[in-house]
């Protein structure tokens, strides 16, 4: 009986890909509000099904020592950048722009992300952290992968988490990371499948 279950499983598996999805940290601060955006956007993930998420965080030993050129790690991070489909960011706003650390990250990496999908899940005070994602727009157009247009912004993000880290009201929310994982996995389909046909380095004049 426990065979059959493990069977129907492995097939549900095999006849339902799954998007491999990578969440990036954009604030290596200790204390970041990061961790509870973060963990949020991860449960939003995990809840709605179809991906098997990656996490990559900046503040890692390990990642920290990729960015700073050590070999070993930084094939290990180049390895869980080219498996990656589908990419969420996870930012806060810092004078009016994204975190540096964020842009090292993105910076040690380049054909990694080249015609996959971004979405921005932002944060920070009156602007939600708007103004992070339109400078993230412009870095990854540089690196030829696509930004969505549908994504979350938290608004004064403090008030918005109580202590443990869930939403005071969630559904709009909710909402637009449901949206913006329709997006996301439309894209990620529409570019898997223009990577398959011809590898975007081919795509030259
Ligand atoms: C150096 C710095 C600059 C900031 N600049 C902005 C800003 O321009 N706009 C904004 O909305 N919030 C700004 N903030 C507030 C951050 O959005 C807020 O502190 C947020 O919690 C930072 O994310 P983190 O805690 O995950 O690092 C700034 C915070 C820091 C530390």
């Amino acid at each position: 009986m426990a065979v059959l279950m493990e069977d129907a499983i492995q097939e549900h598996a095999r006849m339902s890909p799954t998007i491999d999805i990578t969440l990036i940290y954009g604030s290596v601060r200790e204390e970041r509000l990061c961790d509870i955006v973060a963990a949020w956007a991860a449960a939003q993930i995990e809840t709605h099904g179809g991906f098997a998420l990656d996490v990559i965080d900046p503040a890692d030993a390990e990642i920290a020592k990729a960015i700073a050129g050590d070999p070993v790690a930084r094939s290990a991070l180049l390895a869980r950048l080219d498996r990656a489909q589908a990419f969420v960011v996870v930012t806060p706003e810092y004078n009016h722009s994204f975190p540096a650390a964020l842009k090292a990250l993105i910076d040690a990496a380049k054909a990694e992300w080249q015609a996959k999908p971004v979405a921005f899940v932002s944060y920070g005070g009156a602007s939600g952290g708007i103004r992070a994602v339109e400078h993230l727009r412009n870095v990854f157009t540089e690196l030829h992968a696509v930004g969505l247009r549908d994504g979350v912004a938290f608004a004064n993000a403090w008030n918005q988490f109580d202590g443990v880290g869930t939403l005071r009201d969630p559904a709009g929310a909710v909402h637009a990371f449901k949206l913006m994982l329709a997006r996301l996995s439309w894209w990620t389909d529409a570019l898997q499948k223009g990577r398959d046909a011809q590898p975007y380095s081919e795509a030259v004049a």
